[in-house]
């Protein structure tokens, strides 16, 4: 009876040890038996690059089977680059808010916001995007590196049938220089000609004024409110303009109307 009971004993510690094991590891196994799967899927398939799974070169074909349809693992396409996104199921898996995304590279629809129209060839032409655009591109690039594992590359559109980058590759890359170039830009004439205060009501229109403090930056000088039209801006900005800038030619700037040129606050309406 005893030797029975101390079978038992063993037997309950056994399981218990397994069970905890199995806790710990069981993402491990999961993955594993994923990867297993990929690689049946990369010799199923030939073109997906042998053994190494960290830089895969993929087909458009190739990667729409990873679209996490019947728990095969979720693939996204960004700018021509491949990331593993199937941790996230919740937000890229059949069903969910973000699954038009998955298995496929739909760069523009992360600025149109367009999940529901899938049309193939211009899914990732962003060429024709706007500077703004592009740097929002950049950021999503950003994070799907820093947060999602790197898988490797689509063919197609940014890269060659060997992995290499596309004549299109190297255009985008030089856009988005210039874009972050514009942006460096753009902030260091904001730091110079910081926007003024302004204030509506109904009864005086616009009132605008400067202030040690306007444009949300605290400074040491106040400056005369003058509208600002930046190089590529048909429209104004009122900035605040400090006296030795009050004839720079790198911006161009007007007095407003009825409003005395050394007055540091102005009155308008928009008409
Ligand atoms: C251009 C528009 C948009 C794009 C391209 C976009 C895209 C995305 C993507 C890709 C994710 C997953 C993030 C990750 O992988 O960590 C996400 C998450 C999320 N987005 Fe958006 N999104 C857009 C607009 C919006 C708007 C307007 C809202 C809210 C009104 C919103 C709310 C959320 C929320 C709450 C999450 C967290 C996950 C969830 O609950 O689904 N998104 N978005």
């Amino acid at each position: 009876m005893t030797i029975i009971r101390r079978h038992f004993l063993k037997l309950q510690f056994c399981l218990v040890v397994m069970a905890v094991i199995l806790g710990i590891y069981y993402p491990k196994i999961c993955e594993q038996i994923r990867s297993i799967n990929l690689g049946k899927k990369n010799t199923d398939n030939g073109n997906l690059s042998a053994g190494n799974n960290s830089d895969l070169l993929l087909t458009k074909e190739q990667l729409n089977e990873f679209n996490g349809v019947g728990g095969q693992p979720i693939y996204l396409g960004l700018l021509g680059r491949v990331y593993d996104v199937t941790r996230d199921e919740k937000y890229y898996g059949p069903g969910c808010n973000y699954h038009f995304l998955a298995g496929r590279d739909a760069s523009v629809a992360f600025i149109t916001a367009d999940f529901k129209n899938y049309v193939e060839d211009e899914a990732d032409n962003v060429l024709a995007l706007k500077s703004p655009a592009i740097l929002s591109l950049i950021n999503w690039e950003k994070h799907y590196k820093s947060d999602y594992i790197y898988k490797g590359k689509l063919i197609g559109r940014f890269y060659d049938e060997s992995g290499h980058p596309t004549k299109y590759e190297k255009k985008f890359r030089a856009m988005a220089e210039e874009a972050e170039f514009d942006k460096y830009n753009k902030q260091k004439l904001r730091d110079k000609y910081p926007d003024c205060n302004i204030k509506w009501s109904m009864e005086k229109g616009s009132h605008v004024w400067c202030s040690g403090s306007s444009g949300g930056k605290q400074r040491n000088w106040i400056g005369y409110p003058r509208k600002l039209y930046e190089l590529d801006n048909e429209n104004f900005r009122c900035a605040c303009v400090k006296k030795e800038n009050l004839d720079t030619k790198e911006v161009v700037i007007k007095p407003y109307d009825n409003c005395e040129s050394k007055s540091q606050e102005c009155y308008y309406n928009v008409n």
